[in-house]
């Protein structure tokens, strides 16, 4: 019987076009100064507009496939992690197995915003560990752009847009050593995009409204995300029985330089065993943590053997982590 999932091979995908902290200036009332200062962030990747995302999802997971030495009709089940899906419906892993002409598995969506990818990846770990799978695609798309208010300073300077992509396998040896998601709904207000399609509120509503936008009262998410993620770590430790000193690298959701930095230092890890693609990349919610990921498989920094801490969170709220030996 098989014990265990692993992870056979990472991909990526971002948008050619790239909006730095410069251009943001000329748009709302900000300085790259504060942007960096209080976020980390230098600049983030945009979508052209005829891309969406599952074009990016199907990049991403392209090369996560070619990566794992397999073939698309290898793949048994498709879970993309998303907020901003193209569609109502078909989901957005529908679209995507399309592209990849595959035809049959199991194809569907995880509305899990910044913590949608753990919350993916734990799913098809437990469909692996069952029998119901044995090579999983995960996938974490977002065109954050699109439910951005360009003109909200305090929002427009945080996202971006990406994908990255997982091909986890069936494998006699560890794999993911645990997953552990969790969530919290009473606190919908403070992370949002109010209104949606079947609310039919656009129908009486004309033009802009903040409330197809995201809002956020940043001030309380930055507290409970650090003491939120804080507490996850001594969970995911303790189930896998393992010490602070046993983490080879933490690989986080990208939000805030000095959220990363907090849990860090709740780790007791060096700086240098931290995955940073914040700067680079911005919040891309669910698309965050795979890109970081492959970024650090992709130059060699993680290595066979190495135990990954994977953590996130986000509206909801939700939050998630894995522990993992890749
Ligand atoms: O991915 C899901 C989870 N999301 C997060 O984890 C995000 C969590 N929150 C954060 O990362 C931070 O709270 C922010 C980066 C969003 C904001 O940083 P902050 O240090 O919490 O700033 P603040 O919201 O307390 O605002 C401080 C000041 C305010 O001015 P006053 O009231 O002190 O005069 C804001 O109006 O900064 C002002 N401000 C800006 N100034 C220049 C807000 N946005 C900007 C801006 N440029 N873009």
């Amino acid at each position: 019987m098989t014990q265990y999932s692993s992870i056979a091979g990472t991909g990526a995908y971002l948008p050619e076009k790239i909006l730095t902290n410069a251009d943001l200036e000329k748009m709302v009332d900000t300085t790259d100064q504060w942007i960096f200062e209080r976020t980390g962030i230098r600049k983030r990747h945009i979508a052209a507009d005829d891309e969406f995302t599952v074009d990016l999802a199907e990049q991403a997971a392209r090369e996560a496939i070619e990566r794992s030495g397999l073939a698309t009709g290898d793949i048994d089940l498709v879970i993309v992690a998303t907020t901003t899906p193209d569609r109502v419906f078909p989901s957005t892993a529908c679209l995507l197995q399309k592209r990849l002409d595959i035809h049959g598995p199991a194809a569907f969506d995880v509305q899990a915003v910044c913590s949608g990818f753990v919350y993916a990846l734990s799913i098809a770990d437990k469909f692996i560990k069952t029998g119901s799978a044995r090579h999983a695609l995960v996938v974490g798309a977002e065109t954050l752009s699109r439910i951005i208010d360009w003109s909200d300073r305090s929002t427009c300077v945080l996202f971006g847009d990406g994908a990255g992509a997982v091909v986890l396998s069936a494998s006699e040896s560890p794999g993911i050593l645990s997953t552990h998601l969790h969530a919290d709904g009473q606190y919908d207000d403070l992370l949002t995009v109010p209104d949606g399609i079947a609310s039919g509120r656009h129908k009486i509503k004309s033009g802009q409204d903040a409330n197809m936008y995201i809002q956020m009262k940043g001030n309380e998410v930055f507290r409970m995300a650090v003491m939120t993620l804080g507490r996850i770590v001594d969970e995911t430790l303790e189930a896998a029985n393992l010490d602070k000193s046993d983490i080879d690298w933490l690989v986080p959701h990208q939000a805030n330089i000095r959220i990363i930095n907090a849990t860090a230092k709740k780790l007791n890890m060096p700086l240098d065993r931290v995955v940073t693609t914040v700067d680079q990349h911005g919040n891309t919610s669910a698309a965050s943590v795979p890109l970081a990921l492959h970024a650090a498989v992709s130059e060699g920094a993680i290595k066979k053997g190495d135990t990954l801490l994977l953590e996130a969170f986000g509206g909801g709220f939700t939050w998630g982590s894995a522990i993992i030996r890749y």
